[in-house]
């Protein structure tokens, strides 16, 4: 297969530099790393924005009169002005730094939900969500006497809208939902499912991890009152993410983590509390890894989030097509229109008689790292009768080549199985 360039194509082949780690072989292969959804590779400014932390100006944040002290602040505190603009919030106090989305989900579930839910309240999630979008809400429901309801799939694997217009009534309390599968990788109607839940005075989180490094995002335009995400998985490292909220519904919760940071006043008997959004950051914070996530917002706006999504979507396009002329690959979730929207940059697949596992260590061989497994969605699996399956999950740094080193590495896995099973 030759690779020809087209306008849009060379998004990858300009920003290919920027990330040493691709430049890497693996097996005796150059890596083709198409595992983007687990977790993004970062760029030099990320890289270099952590270590310049360290080196010239590691200093606690918010204590020190001291130069490195404000100079740490000052760069901390920017890049939650970054995040804000980021996704659009209406205040920099909307935003909460965590160490991830599974982090942001527990602090709303134990801090709001563990105090507004009563026996009979119901909570609405879907069978798509990750496990960090279940597991915190079983807490609660097993404390509060709180009812959990699952929207089911679709015959083309997407979120069910009709089935949750029948779920909700007045005793939903709570909508969580995540704005695009990272295993199914359907796009979900974040915004009517809003509208739909607010009618019913219900409040709406949206777990939106696989949304925010690919596509704009627009809080205000969702209208949620919650909405998470991972750094990690958004060009920035690992232990920083963030937690969006409402104004006023983060006002009217209490803080969940105590220690410094997050108080005003400290007696023997009880404290006051910081105003939004150190009211929820006890303690030492990921100051370098918040500061770096800042430079991942930089360079992903620097591209700009339309021209990611776009060259994604035309990525995505190309990936489908090719798998579709794999005969034993059955992929799930709905299909992309002809320039690859409609869905997310990602296919999970299984294949006839061949487990994921199996595909998985075998491409491995090849250079080309995609996941295989549960993807922290055992429900899902459960729910569509499977143990697992393979996924390859691409970012904008993806090339067609490396597509194409996939199939043929993919074929080439089959064909040996086909021979070995007889
Ligand atoms: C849709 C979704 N939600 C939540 C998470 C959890 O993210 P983290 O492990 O960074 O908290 C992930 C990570 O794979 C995800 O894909």
């Amino acid at each position: 297969m030759t690779f020809t360039p087209t306008k849009t194509l060379t998004l990858a082949d300009k920003v290919r530099a920027d990330f040493p780690i691709l430049r890497q072989e693996i097996n005796g292969k150059p890596l083709v790393y198409l595992d983007n959804a687990a977790t993004s590779q970062k760029p030099l400014l990320v890289l270099n924005t952590l270590r310049d932390y360290y080196e010239q100006y590691n200093a606690n944040v918010h204590r020190g009169a001291h130069t490195l002290s404000a100079k740490a602040t000052d760069a901390y505190e920017g890049a939650r002005d970054k995040v804000a603009k980021f996704i659009n919030a209406a205040s920099r106090q909307e935003i909460i730094y965590t160490r991830n989305a599974s982090e942001a989900i527990n602090i709303v579930a134990y801090s709001w939900g563990m105090n507004n839910l009563q026996p009979g309240d119901e909570i609405i999630l879907s069978v798509i969500e990750h496990h960090s979008n279940i597991v915190p809400w079983q807490f609660v429901a097993q404390k509060t006497g709180a009812v959990l309801k699952f929207v089911e799939l679709t015959p083309a694997e997407t979120f069910d809208l009709e089935q949750f217009k029948e779920l909700i009534s007045d005793k939903t309390k709570l909508v969580s939902v995540g704005h695009v599968s990272n295993t199914l990788g359907c796009i979900n109607p974040v915004e009517e499912i809003v509208e739909i839940a607010h009618r019913y005075g219900a409040k709406v989180l949206i777990d939106a991890c696989q949304s925010v490094p690919h596509m704009p995002v627009d809080v205000q335009q969702i209208g949620c009152d919650w909405l998470v995400a991972s750094g990690h998985k958004m060009l920035a490292p690992t232990g920083i993410g963030f937690l969006y909220g409402k104004l006023e519904v983060l006002e009217s919760m209490p803080p969940f983590f105590g220690g410094g940071e997050m108080i005003a006043e400290v007696y023997l008997d009880h404290s006051t509390y910081a105003d939004l959004p150190h009211k929820f950051e006890a303690g030492t914070p990921a100051i370098g890894e918040a500061i770096a996530l800042g430079a991942a917002i930089d360079y992903l706006s620097t591209i700009g989030m339309d021209k990611i999504h776009a060259y994604e979507a035309e990525l995505t396009a190309y990936l489908f097509q090719q798998l579709e002329q794999i005969p034993q690959i059955r992929i799930y979730g709905p299909k992309p229109d002809a320039k690859g929207e409609g869905r997310a940059a990602l296919a999970a697949f299984t294949a006839a008689e061949v487990h994921a596992n199996d595909l998985s260590t075998l491409l491995d061989q090849e250079g080309v790292a995609i996941r295989s497994g549960h993807h922290c969605t055992h429900p899902l699996h459960r729910y569509l009768g499977l143990p697992a399956t393979a996924r390859a999950s691409l970012s904008f740094y993806n090339t067609r080549e490396e597509i194409d080193v996939f199939i043929k590495a993919l074929k080439e896995t089959l064909d040996f199985f086909a021979g070995f099973l007889g």
